[in-house]
């Protein structure tokens, strides 16, 4: 028998799959399951927000647990990557990316470059349950979000706003793509039905093109939910999920027999196998996933940065420091 702790470490331990970029060395473990509700999250930041999803799953539904999850990492004025105090666009402007998916009805909400509004994730929940469409972009969706109440804020921080005109002073120079300026919270969850849910949001590549969209608000690639099967997200360089319908795939992998870990290692590799200009190592990305038994996992690319995620139920158990500290592939990795 291992105890709770014990079991967060292994299923922290399971993540940390080294890939080199000739032979991509697996090291699965199928993770044992956690009670119910369960979520599990990207990064450090994964774990407030997964502090908070449980909390709220004990009171209200899966999809306030999601959605006020995420509400955490995107009011978090310090997080450079996701909602307010995110990283502007070239242009001085901070673009939000964000979805939720529901299981039991297969059903979605998505927002692209919104620009204004401080939890693009509700915009995405309402674009699901109160229109007949699955995306709304830009303005439109900007507008669609304030007919629904919800307020405009600024966004762009004095420090970012500081940090985009040194960045113009500095040439333009392509912001190294590192824990600081590139990744996305991706929450999925599972309750005591067995039903899966999720949730991604996302400010996306720091100073990129007004208009660039990445993986996070397409379904199928920064989130996807299947709830027959199991439930993944992405986070990582957009374009090297979303060419690929990486979270689809993942899920995909489940369904054939994989468990989370493996499911999302075989991903990697399969985009890695199909990519020809990027070694594995220089694709960045990572997913996790949650089958709908509950076992869970994550796996990625080592680029000189460690990807953690979080896992939690409604005991609380859960181990960040292990967590955080746990690199994916070989220590120091081979940044470029
Ligand atoms: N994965 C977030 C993005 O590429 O925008």
């Amino acid at each position: 028998m291992i105890d709770r702790r014990e079991f967060i470490e292994l299923a922290t331990s399971a993540s940390a799959v080294a890939c080199s970029s000739t032979q991509p060395k697996r090291v699965a473990r199928t993770t044992q399951p956690l009670a119910k509700p369960l979520f599990v999250a990207t990064w450090p930041f994964g774990k407030p927000a997964c502090d908070r999803a449980v909390e709220v799953a004990g009171r209200g539904s899966m999809l306030d647990a999601i959605e006020q999850g995420i509400w955490v990492t995107e009011a978090d004025i310090k997080n450079a990557s996701v909602g307010i105090g995110g990283i502007p666009n070239s242009a001085g402007d901070v673009e939000l990316d964000a979805c939720i998916m529901s299981g039991p009805d297969h059903n979605a909400g998505s927002v692209a470059g919104i620009q204004d509004i401080l939890h693009p994730i509700s915009v995405a929940r309402k674009v699901m349950e109160e229109t007949i469409h699955v995306m709304l972009v830009g303005e439109g969706a900007k507008q669609f979000a304030i007919s629904q109440g919800i307020p405009a804020t600024q966004l762009l921080t004095d420090q970012q706003k500081q940090k985009w005109i040194e960045w113009q002073k500095n040439n333009h120079k392509r912001p190294e793509v590192d824990e600081d300026n590139h990744d996305t919270i991706a929450m999925l969850g599972l309750d005591e039905q067995g039903d899966l849910w999720g949730g991604c949001s996302t400010s996306g590549w720091g100073y990129k093109i007004p208009g660039r969209v990445g993986d996070s608000p397409i379904i199928g690639s920064g989130l996807y939910v299947d709830n027959a099967v199991g439930a993944a997200g992405a986070t990582g360089v957009g374009e090297n999920v979303m060419r690929f319908c990486g979270s689809f795939l993942v899920v995909e992998m489940m369904r054939g027999g994989a468990n989370p870990t493996d499911a999302c290692q075989m991903a990697v590799e399969r985009i890695a196998s199909m990519d020809p200009k990027r070694g594995i190592n220089d694709l960045d990305i990572n997913f996790i996933a949650l089958s709908k038994n509950g076992e869970f996992g994550g796996a990625g690319t080592s680029n000189g940065f460690k990807f953690s995620f979080a896992a939690r139920d409604e005991s609380g158990v859960r181990d960040g420091r292990a967590l955080s500290e746990k690199p994916i592939g070989p220590e120091g990795g081979n940044r470029k």
